[in-house]
């Protein structure tokens, strides 16, 4: 999965010089024998040496990261709907029944919207869990208030009244979409995943590189998007270093890129599965729900999909033993359950790294 085939010519690469650190495999230049990546700040260099068995590595410090043994239970990380064995595996004050955590019932005063059982929400209100709000409904402000399979669109912070529960992949390009910015946002409520602010805020074709990537940068300015829509815009995405052993920046990619599509797929397979309604509001798209209800095939898919297409420069020409180490950090990050809940109808606001 990890073996991209990047090409990239060499008297192009070598003509850029970057200050981002490169990443080597090399266990000999490490600190000690439970270091798994320091930085040598001198030359530049993260020496990486990935931990063995089920140890995994957090980092301990801006240079170093050390190999600890990875936590195998995490108490509290399912939300209703999810899968437990007994109230501990539960959040907040769900407990578990009959291997499914339950959340508090309608019309029961809330503090979180994790309080209240599927299919609700804690309503600001009044703080009691409440049924979501139906696709179509007015009253939302924010995707949690909506049916899991939903988003709302904003148009006022202070007043809900106009705003609207909308089916996530649903609005048309060109078709008014509240709160979207003039540089363009990752959006799950337009058909393309995207929209912009161009005079008016709607859903538009997602963009695509202008060159083939990857596309090796020093800045911003080659990091650009083809002609995109009717408005032919030209979108700019941002350049980054990467964990190649060579120091070299990568542009991000657009939203219609393929390795972005490949990742947009698996979040529209998600929502088409149903599954998505089984669990907690905010649980909608989170780790505990999918772990519950989707393969580990499939679980795993979407997160390599997932950190490819969000985190795209890091993996090009990188060596498999640096992305090994970099992996178990996220494979980690996202066990914490529901902390990986997507804002969506916004941005991917992944709460990760
Ligand atoms: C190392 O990185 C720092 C900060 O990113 C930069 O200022 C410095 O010039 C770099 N040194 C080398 C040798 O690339
Ligand atoms: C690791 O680093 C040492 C010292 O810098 C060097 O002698 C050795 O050749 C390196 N090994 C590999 C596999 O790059
Ligand atoms: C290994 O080296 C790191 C970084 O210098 C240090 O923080 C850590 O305490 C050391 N660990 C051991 C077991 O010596
Ligand atoms: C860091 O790199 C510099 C330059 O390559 C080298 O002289 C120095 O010994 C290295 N420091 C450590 C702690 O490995
Ligand atoms: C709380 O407010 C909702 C509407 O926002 C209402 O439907 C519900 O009956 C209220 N519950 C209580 C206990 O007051
Ligand atoms: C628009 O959204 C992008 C991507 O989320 C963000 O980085 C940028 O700051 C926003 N721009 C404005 C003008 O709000
Ligand atoms: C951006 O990088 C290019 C080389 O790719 C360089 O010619 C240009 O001066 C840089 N622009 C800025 C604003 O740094």
């Amino acid at each position: 999965m990890l073996g991209l085939a990047i090409l990239i010519t060499l008297s192009s690469v070598k003509a850029l010089s970057s200050t981002c650190p490169a990443y080597k495999c090399n266990k000999t230049n490490l600190p000690n024998q439970s270091s798994c990546s320091y930085l040598n700040t001198t030359s530049n260099i993260t020496y990486v040496n990935p931990c063995k068995g089920d140890y995994i590595c957090i980092s301990t410090s801006s240079t170093s990261s050390q190999c600890q043994y990875k936590s195998s239970y995490i108490a509290n990380s399912q939300v209703s709907g999810a899968k437990c064995l007994y109230n501990q595996d539960c959040t907040n004050s769900n407990t578990c029944i009959q291997n499914t955590c339950h959340g508090l019932s309608i019309n029961t005063p809330c503090k979180s919207h994790l309080d209240c059982d599927v299919g609700l929400f804690c309503t600001p209100s009044n703080m009691t869990c409440v049924p979501q709000l139906k696709k179509g409904q007015l009253g939302c402000y924010e995707d949690a208030n909506c049916v899991n399979n939903a988003g709302c669109q904003v148009f006022s912070q202070s007043n809900p009244e106009n705003n609207i529960c909308t089916e996530y992949f649903s609005v048309d390009d060109y078709e008014v979409l509240a709160g979207c910015n003039a540089t363009g946002d990752v959006n799950y409520l337009c058909k393309s995943g995207f929209c912009v602010d161009i005079g008016t805020s709607l859903c538009y074709p997602a963009p695509i590189s202008a060159k083939k990537t990857p596309i090796s940068c020093l800045n911003n300015t080659v990091c650009i998007s083809k002609l995109t829509g009717k408005a032919e815009q030209v979108f700019t995405t941002s350049c980054n270093c990467g964990l190649n052993s060579e120091s070299i920046m990568f542009c991000n990619i657009f939203p219609g890129d393929d390795v972005y599509n490949e990742y947009d797929s698996m979040v529209r397979d998600w929502i088409t599965s149903g599954n998505i309604m089984k669990c907690n509001t905010y649980g909608r798209f989170g780790s505990s729900c999918m772990k519950s209800y989707w393969s580990d095939s499939k679980y795993k898919e979407f997160t390599r999909k997932m950190y490819r297409a969000l985190y795209y420069p890091k993996f090009v020409n990188a060596e498999d033993c640096v992305l090994e180490m970099a992996f178990y950090e996220y494979y980690e990050l996202l066990d914490k359950g529901f902390g990986d809940f997507i804002a969506l109808g916004g941005m991917i606001a992944f709460l990760i790294v």
